[in-house]
């Protein structure tokens, strides 16, 4: 949705203040029923509509304001109160939670270059602001997007880090559509009575193109606004993996490791190291779970069924007697993948065997769906893997680049360390590709 577009704005001069002392234990006060406006946030105005957490500037009139503010309450409902993430009412420059609180300051303009909305921050202050075209006050696909930027900056961690700078939108997206469709925002949803709304995901990108770097900021390629299932996937933690879940949120940011400039990736891998799970597994398992996009997402999952005749599965060339070699451009790259439909023929015996040519680690896994909707996953050892496939059953080879270690990279400035695809080939027995 190119009208999404929007700045993250990042200064290369602040940086985060420690302002918690050292000795001493403040014990967080509840913040108040209703924060305080700081209309200093932004360029203020003579005209807005309060609520308790947030102050909306410039509405069209009162009732564009009131659903702006339904939508925004439920969301901070949903994502604040309900999942834990921190009050985008507190600042950034501080390093605890005990107030003080401030309104989140909504601006309506008339038009924004480039952009239906954007989040700008007052980097003194340590609070964000978010500026929303008039078309855009009541979509939240657009304003809880931003509403995602401003949780991501109160959370503070991530500022200035720009090898986190693309997975601002992820997180942005994911927020959006975690608003949207998610039966973990829908008490907050239905206490300000805001309807479940359908998925903003793009599956056609996300898998048609999964050969990418899971996380991409190359302009025009991009694919840091689609590739948030795999947040999805994380938060909804279908695999019961140790360490992700809920609690990824807003873990991501607080066992970021200050000032290194890391990936999330690597945030990830602490979170997840105590249960003895490596991350190449959890995204060698997230890839597997997109071939029939089981996720936990019943919206999305629908949209799969609609759009897949249409998604690019076309990574494989033939090269006869049962041998495949994936094409060159669909290579996966870094944490990327190939999703590859079997074509069997009734009941038969599947046995597949990949091969990498030269460099590179893969993990391929075999997926099984049933008609009835369940899918098994298999697990190949030393590249080679077979499965019974019945009657009525579809089955899904997965490749996945899982690299032995993590990348120190911006997904902004790709190199070819993660912008360089593992060449391998296939032996198939008992299906094509
Ligand atoms: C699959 O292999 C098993 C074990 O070798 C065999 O019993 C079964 O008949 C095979 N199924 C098909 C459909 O060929």
């Amino acid at each position: 949705m190119k009208t999404l577009t929007q700045i993250v704005s990042l200064s290369a001069v602040s940086t985060l203040v420690d302002a918690l002392p050292s000795t001493g234990v403040l014990i967080p006060r509840a913040p108040p029923s209703d924060f305080t406006p700081n209309p200093n946030v932004g360029p203020g105005g003579s005209r807005w509509k309060d609520s308790p957490h947030f102050r909306i500037y410039g509405a069209t009139n009162d009732a564009v304001a009131d659903r702006t503010i339904a939508m925004l309450e439920a969301a901070y409902n949903c994502f604040v109160d309900d999942l834990g993430w921190r009050s985008p009412g507190l600042s950034f420059r501080q390093d605890h939670d005990n107030g003080p609180w401030h309104k989140l300051n909504v601006y309506q303009l008339e038009t924004l270059p480039g952009a239906a909305a954007n989040t700008p921050t007052d980097l003194n202050r340590g609070l964000a602001w978010l500026n929303v075209a008039k078309t855009w006050m009541t979509e939240p696909g657009v304003v809880v997007h931003e509403f995602g930027h401003a949780l991501t900056y109160s959370a503070g961690w991530w500022i200035d880090q720009y090898r986190t700078g693309a997975w601002w939108e992820t997180v942005a997206n994911f927020v959006a559509d975690t608003y949207l469709t998610s039966p973990h925002c829908a008490p907050a949803r239905a206490k300000y009575n805001q309807p479940e709304g359908n998925t903003i995901m793009e599956l056609k990108k996300v898998i048609g193109d999964s050969f990418q770097v899971i996380v991409d900021g190359t302009v025009n390629t991009a694919n840091h606004y689609q590739a948030f299932p795999f947040l999805t996937y994380l938060h909804n933690n279908p695999d019961q993996i140790q360490g992700l879940g809920t609690s990824i949120f807003p873990g991501v940011w607080t066992q970021y490791k200050r000032y290194s400039d890391e990936t999330p990736l690597h945030v990830l891998e602490r979170l997840i190291a105590p249960g003895g799970t490596k991350i190449q597994t959890v995204v060698a398992k997230y890839w597997a779970r997109m071939a029939f996009v089981d996720i936990n997402h019943p919206k999305a999952q629908t949209m799969w069924r609609s759009q897949r005749s249409q998604i690019n599965y076309a990574n494989l060339d033939n090269q006869g007697s049962g041998r495949w070699r994936v094409k060159s451009a669909r290579r996966p790259r870094y944490m990327g993948a190939n999703i590859i439909p079997l074509k069997t023929n009734g009941a038969v015996n599947v046995s597949v065997t990949v091969t990498v040519s030269g460099a590179g680690r893969l993990t391929p896994t075999l997926v099984v769906r049933q008609a009835s909707g369940a899918v098994r996953y298999i697990e190949m050892v030393s590249g080679s893997g077979n499965v019974a496939v019945g009657n009525g059953e579809e089955a899904m080879l997965v490749v996945v680049n899982t690299p032995a270690n993590l990348v120190l990279f911006d997904p902004f400035k790709l190199t070819a360390e993660t912008n360089t695809g593992v060449d391998y080939t296939v032996q198939i027995v008992g299906a094509t590709a």
